[in-house]
């Protein structure tokens, strides 16, 4: 191989990488002091940003250069905007508004400081997750404020690449906020549909169903997926955004379970941070499976082909995968054939 095939290795991908959490240092800042918002409000020089942020000028030219050079803002002369993304999901008070989302792992913050010491701890994983087993109402509710804010675009998207048309009843296994119910049951006035989660989270999920005025047809049900009977007769079982979160016994055992609980004819849609078949990727499934270390459940980065082999388990027909949000989710999908 020529030089140019194969170019001497460099640390530049290495430094990026080991400083990275000043990147997300930079951004998490930026939303909790309203950077991208007084912006977008017309606070566009580094002046009157810095005044209405009420930082010093000092700190206001440092938290705003960081962001310019993240691209986060771009510079228009002397004037400042927020690049398009920001501007849609960092402006609060907009409809797109995802700061919540953008504050979600930040409670782990100073766990992940001390990762190789948590890689060391040889005690056996707890078998429940208590990231949300031990949620008061209070922390559901803050939780799920956060995944409400990118949910119900996920919900939407769901509904992009599914057609529930003629489905009488939608079961959401560890539903969350009820993102996906709310927005199907919008979308299908013929539609019930049922949020299965924990019971705190579930008293929470009320509140956004009633919010969206689909109580008459959405109830959110007190259901620990891994205890707890799932209601039976559904067409369409949904579960997203917790495949890390468990092992791989429990999955096998909550595919089962769904398959047992749909009718004849129904569809299971599975939306998880999935690695790809041959489990070199992509990074953001990998690094959702490692945060499972920090409270000692038995989550783990699953594969597609992890998640095909449950659904082949319990009994799913026409068993097929397609990327769901490219690099990020996947959405494996399967029949219980009449
Ligand atoms: C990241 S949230 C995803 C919520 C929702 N599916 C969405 O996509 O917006 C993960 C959800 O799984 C729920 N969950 C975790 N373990 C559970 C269990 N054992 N039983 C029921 N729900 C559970 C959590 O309470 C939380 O609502």
């Amino acid at each position: 191989m020529t030089a140019a095939t194969n170019p001497r290795p460099t640390t530049v991908r290495l430094q990026r990488m080991v400083r990275a959490y000043r990147e997300s240092a930079a951004l998490m800042a930026g939303v909790e002091l309203g950077l991208f918002t007084k912006i977008a409000e017309g606070h566009n020089t580094e002046a009157s940003l810095s005044k209405a942020m009420g930082v010093t000028a000092l700190h206001g030219e440092r938290i705003i250069v960081a962001c310019v050079g993240l691209g986060l803002v771009e510079r228009d002369g002397d004037r400042l905007k927020n690049a398009p993304d920001v501007e849609r999901f960092l402006v609060q008070g907009q409809p797109g508004y995802a700061g919540e989302w953008m504050l979600f792992t930040k409670p782990d913050w100073n766990e992940w400081g001390r990762l190789s010491e948590i890689l060391q701890n040889q005690t056996p994983p707890r078998a429940d997750n208590v990231k949300v087993s031990e949620f008061t109402v209070e922390d559901a509710r803050r939780y799920h404020r956060a995944t409400y804010s990118i949910g119900r675009g996920a919900g939407r998207l769901f509904l992009r690449q599914v057609d529930l048309s003629g489905k009488k009843h939608m079961i959401d296994i560890g539903g969350g906020s009820g993102a996906y119910c709310i927005e199907a049951a919008k979308l299908y006035p013929d539609l019930k549909a049922s949020v299965l989660d924990l019971a705190s989270v579930a008293e929470v999920a009320r509140e956004f169903i009633a919010e969206n005025g689909v109580s008459d047809r959405v109830e959110a049900l007190a259901c620990d997926f891994n205890k707890d009977a799932f209601p039976q007769g559904a067409d369409v079982a949904v579960m997203a955004s917790n495949l890390p979160m468990y092992g791989r016994d429990e999955f096998r055992a909550v595919v089962k379970k769904t398959f047992d609980a749909l009718a004849p004819g129904g569809e299971f849609h599975l939306v998880g941070e999935a690695l790809d078949a041959d489990r070199s990727g992509p990074a953001d499934a990998a690094l959702w499976g490692l945060s499972e270390a920090i409270v000692n459940g038995t989550g783990l980065a699953h594969s597609t082909a992890d998640v095909e082999g449950y659904f082949a388990a319990a009994g799913f027909q026409d068993i097929q995968t397609s990327p769901f949000v490219e690099g990020v989710l996947q959405r494996t999908s399967g029949r219980k054939v009449k």
